[in-house]
This record gives C-alpha cells, structure tokens and sequence, in this order.
C-alpha cells in the first residue's frame, strides 16, 4: 500500500482533531499537540511548540505528502513557521492545506466576499491570515489551497459547550445583532477538505454555508434547538448597518453533496 503521509498541525484542536479523525483510516496521518498531554502517549502525535520548536525538523522527520495547518498560537511565531513550512515545500512535493478564515475580509462590510476578492482586514488575527496567505501564493499554484472558514459549529464545538455553559450558569450569551454570517459545522468542513485532498484540489475554497443568516438569530435557533432554556442575551452592535462576515464560494464551488446551509447545522449538528 502506497498511502499518502498527512501532517496536521495543531491535530489536538477542535478543527485539527476532527480532521484527524476524518483521514486517519484513510491516510497515513500524523499530528501534534502541545499543552494537550492526553495525546501524548500516541505514536502518531508529536508534540510542537510554535514559539520553541522548528517545524522543519519535525517536516524533515515525518517527510509528509500533505500538511494541514490548523494551529493556534503566538502570531510571529506562527508567521516564522510558515516560511518554513514553504521552505520545505520547495524542496519536496510536498502541498499545503491552509485553514484561514472569513475574517480576511472582515474590513469590508456591504458585501459577502468570495475567492478571489481582495482580502482586507481590521483585526490581528484576520492580518494574520492574510499574511500567511500572501506568502502562500507567492508559491506555485500546486503547491498550495487556502480553506477560508468562517465560524465553526457542531455537538462538541467550543462555541455550542459555551453556549450551554452560559445557559447553565444564566451568564449572558453574547450576539452581534446586525453581523450577517455564514457558518460551517466540523463534520462537513472535514469531509470538504477529505474531498479537496482526493482530488488533489489546490487554490482557494470559501467553504463555509451557501446562506447567510444574523448572528443574533443564528444563536437564537441554536439556543431553542437545544432545550427549553430562559437565555439572557448581551447584544454588542459594531455599527448602526447591516455588517457581513461572511465567505461565499463563486468560482471553486464543491459538489452539491458537500454543500451544507445554515438550517442543517441547526437541525442535525447542535446537542439537544
Ligand atoms: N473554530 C473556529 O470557529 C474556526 C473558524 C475559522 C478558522 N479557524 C482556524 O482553525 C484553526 C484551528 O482552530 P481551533 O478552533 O481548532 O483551535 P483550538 O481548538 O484552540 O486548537 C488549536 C491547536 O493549536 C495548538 N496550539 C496552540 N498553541 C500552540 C503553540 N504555542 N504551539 C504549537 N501548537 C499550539 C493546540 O494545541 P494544544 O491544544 O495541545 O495546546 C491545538 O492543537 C486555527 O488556525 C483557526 O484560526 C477556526
């Protein structure tokens, strides 16, 4: 059997670690951890420090086909290990797949964005992004796909385990009432990128849901999809308008089959 090797950066994390489980019986896969212990004892994890560790020994190390970057951790840092990363790609035939997010456009506001949109954003973290994407397409175009992702939900998400959180300790639940979104769950988002990599797609997927929805109302269906609760909510407005955040696909659109809309994840991915 000749399997391809996976690499997934940050595979303890919510989105890293549903990915891992999506390709493991399918690929020869590897991840790494760092302050999650609990992975420890596996052999397929190693553990990274971003600030301490260079990827390219651990990249020297595994030599894998397909690396999946879904860290979290100190920007420079973060930065620094993806030069190295594209360093290593240019001596391997190597590709990367890149979890980014919708926050690359979250300086526009009028408008949902789509692939091929100039990103422009307010927030570190979305300048962050937009950084590592930059390098990244100064790369071949094999080489590389950018998986913009906005807000990820599901049964074991951190932002439904919040929520229920605030719920049980009627703790005020925060809403952006004039934020339009869209909005993905783990289970599709890893069998999207399960897909990406079969067919060995590279560019750019906006793979979040094909509708829009209020952030507000969003929280509020998902709040009475999961039990009769009396929730206290803390609305925060950015400006007076309709704001969007939210990435749709245009140009690099998946089959139908592995679409998903808003009402799914309400209906079938949120814990009752
Ligand atoms: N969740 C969302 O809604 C969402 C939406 C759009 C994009 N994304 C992107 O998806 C990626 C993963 O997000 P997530 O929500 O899954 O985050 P997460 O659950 O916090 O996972 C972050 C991962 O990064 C690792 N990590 C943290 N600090 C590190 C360090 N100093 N050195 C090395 N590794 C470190 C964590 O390891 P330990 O847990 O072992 O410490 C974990 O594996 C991020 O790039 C994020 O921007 C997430």
């Amino acid at each position: 059997m000749n399997k391809k090797k996976i690499l997934i950066l940050g595979a303890s994390g919510f989105v890293g670690n549903a990915i891992y489980k999506e390709l493991c019986s399918y690929f020869d896969t590897y991840g790494t951890y760092f302050s999650n212990r609990s992975f420890a004892s596996n052999q397929q994890y190693f553990r990274y420090d971003v600030e301490e560790d260079d990827i390219f020994q651990l990249l020297e190390r595994i030599r894998p086909d397909i690396i999946i970057s879904a860290l979290r951790g100190n920007f420079p840092a973060q930065i620094q290990a993806h030069h190295h990363i594209m360093e290593y790609l240019v001596t391997s035939k190597a590709r990367l797949y890149f979890i980014s997010s919708a926050n690359v456009f979250d300086a526009y506001s009028k408008f949902p964005s789509y692939e091929f949109d100039k990103t422009l954003s307010e927030s570190v973290y979305g300048r962050l992004k937009i950084k590592i994407e930059n390098m990244m397409m100064r790369m071949p175009k094999e080489k590389w796909a950018i998986l913009r992702v906005p807000m990820v939900f599901g049964n074991t998400s951190p932002r439904i385990r919040e929520i229920k959180a605030n719920l049980e300790n009627k703790e005020p639940i925060e809403v952006f009432p004039n934020l339009i979104i869209n909005v993905t769950n783990d289970d599709r988002l890893t069998q999207q990128l399960h897909y990406l990599i079969n067919r060995n797609k590279t560019g750019i997927y906006h793979l979040g849901s094909e509708d829009l929805i209020q952030h507000e109302e969003f929280i509020k269906e998902v709040i009475q999809r999961m039990g009769n609760y009396h929730p206290i909510f803390k609305r925060v407005y950015t400006t007076n308008e309709d704001r969007y955040l939210a990435a749709l696909p245009k140009e690099n659109k998946l089959p139908k089959n592995l679409r998903i809309s808003y009402q799914e994840i309400i209906d079938h991915h949120i814990p009752v």
